[in-house]
């Protein structure tokens, strides 16, 4: 086989599983992230998107970014270290430290740079990683680029980070890393165990809140406001890609890592900066988590409405806080039927198959977000219904 032989061998399975009508990424949806969208000419209600607080079209988001256009243009087109730190730059820095309740913060171009920039720029070798086994891709990556020791702990399972951080050499160097709400089970981390742990053993942490952030706490803050924790963990990491609206992500910490970080991460030296108008958004956004508290309630309440409507129905749920539903389904033809079958309906979700989960825990991730109207909702209950009893999942 020659170097591109296994493309074609790959493009064949592809071929197969679509003749199955078993293929359900790259869908193409206009315009992404609405609560209604259009798939293949028809109007499909969204429950697939990570724009929580539906904030991609709220008229000051939106009329704050064309505004840094009009006066950036549309890119800083170098290295932040370079000519690519403008003042919206250097303000979302300051405003997601406020809002982070750290020293200081760093924005990289993307979340998944940001894991990765971070972990392999803050440990070394002799070091040791401690890994939650569910964490996203760009923390695996960032290990993957770390020459720490690695190790990985189930899920969540506090007795067994509790051994292998006993397994440790007591003088190593040595970080807990963990997704605040875990992006295809939505469960929630549990800091205050990790933190105990932490102390026990004089481990650091770093917690990706990603999807915590805009959606747990009082104001929305994430998973360590949730926790009152603010102020106990030392990197806390984010996205602007769920509820922030846009693309890019954050690290906050002391202001003294935060300057090693700029000057030593090569994600975010050898790449360009985000445009201006994604700071622009990203500070729009938060203004309006600051203003509209509403939103979350909102979201909050359609979760509510949508979990008690599924389970009332008699589907399995893993049970969690977030707008991440996973619906337990466990065979993988019948994930896929059901995605096929909602989306025949007018109802988008996604399929979540090994190795995303362990095996025979195939799910169906719905995603909810602030701007469904309930009548969506309810519209959406009435196919769940209708799919799950056909194929006896209900
Ligand atoms: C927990 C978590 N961390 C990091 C990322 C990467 O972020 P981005 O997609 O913004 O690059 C994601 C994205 O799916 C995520 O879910």
């Amino acid at each position: 086989m020659d170097l591109f032989g296994k493309c074609s061998e790959f493009n064949k399975m592809v071929e197969y599983i679509k003749s199955q009508n078993q293929f359900f990424y790259l869908r193409e949806i206009d315009p992404a992230a609405t609560p209604r969208v259009t798939m293949n000419g028809k109007e499909i209600i969204m429950l697939g998107s990570n724009n929580y607080l539906g904030l991609t079209s709220h008229p000051k988001v939106i009329e704050s970014t064309i505004n840094a256009i009009k006066e950036y243009g549309t890119g800083a087109c170098s290295s932040r270290v370079l000519t690519g730190t403008t003042s919206l730059h250097t303000r979302l820095e300051k405003k997601l430290a406020e809002f982070k309740g750290t020293e200081d913060a760093v924005i990289f171009s993307t979340g998944y740079m940001t894991m990765m920039g971070t972990i392999s720029a803050v440990t070394t070798a002799g070091d040791i990683i401690l890994s939650d086994e569910l964490n996203h891709a760009s923390i695996v990556e960032g290990c993957r680029l770390s020459k720490a020791k690695k190790m990985i702990y189930k899920h969540n399972d506090m007795e067994n980070l509790d051994e292998k951080l006993s397994q440790c050499d007591p003088s190593a160097n040595k970080i807990i890393i963990t997704d605040g709400v875990f992006s295809m089970k939505g469960t929630v981390a549990n800091l205050p165990e990790i933190k105990k742990l932490a102390n026990k053993y004089n481990a650091m942490i770093m917690v990706d809140d990603a999807h915590g952030t805009g959606v747990l706490g009082a104001r929305g803050r994430g998973t360590l406001e949730h926790f009152d924790m603010e102020g106990e963990i030392d990197l806390v990491c984010g996205t602007f890609s769920k509820s922030l609206g846009t693309i890019g992500g954050f690290t906050g910490s002391k202001k003294e890592i935060i300057t090693f970080l700029k000057l030593n991460s090569r994600p975010f030296i050898f790449t360009a900066s985000p445009p201006p108008s994604v700071a622009a958004t990203v500070l729009a956004c938060l203004e309006v988590i600051d203003e509209e508290p509403g939103l979350y309630s909102k979201l909050r309440e359609n979760t509510v409405f949508m979990k008690n409507g599924l389970k009332d129905m008699g589907f399995v749920l893993e049970e969690t806080i977030t707008p991440i539903i996973p619906i337990l389904v466990g065979d993988n033809e019948k994930t896929f039927k059901m995605t096929g079958m909602l989306e025949d309906e007018g109802v988008f979700v996604n399929p979540v198959v090994p190795p995303a989960v362990p095996k025979e825990s195939s799910l169906i991730r719905v995603s909810i977000m602030a701007s469904l109207a309930i009548k969506d909702l309810e519209f959406s209950l009435d196919k769940f219904k209708l799919a799950g009893k056909k194929l006896g999942i209900i």
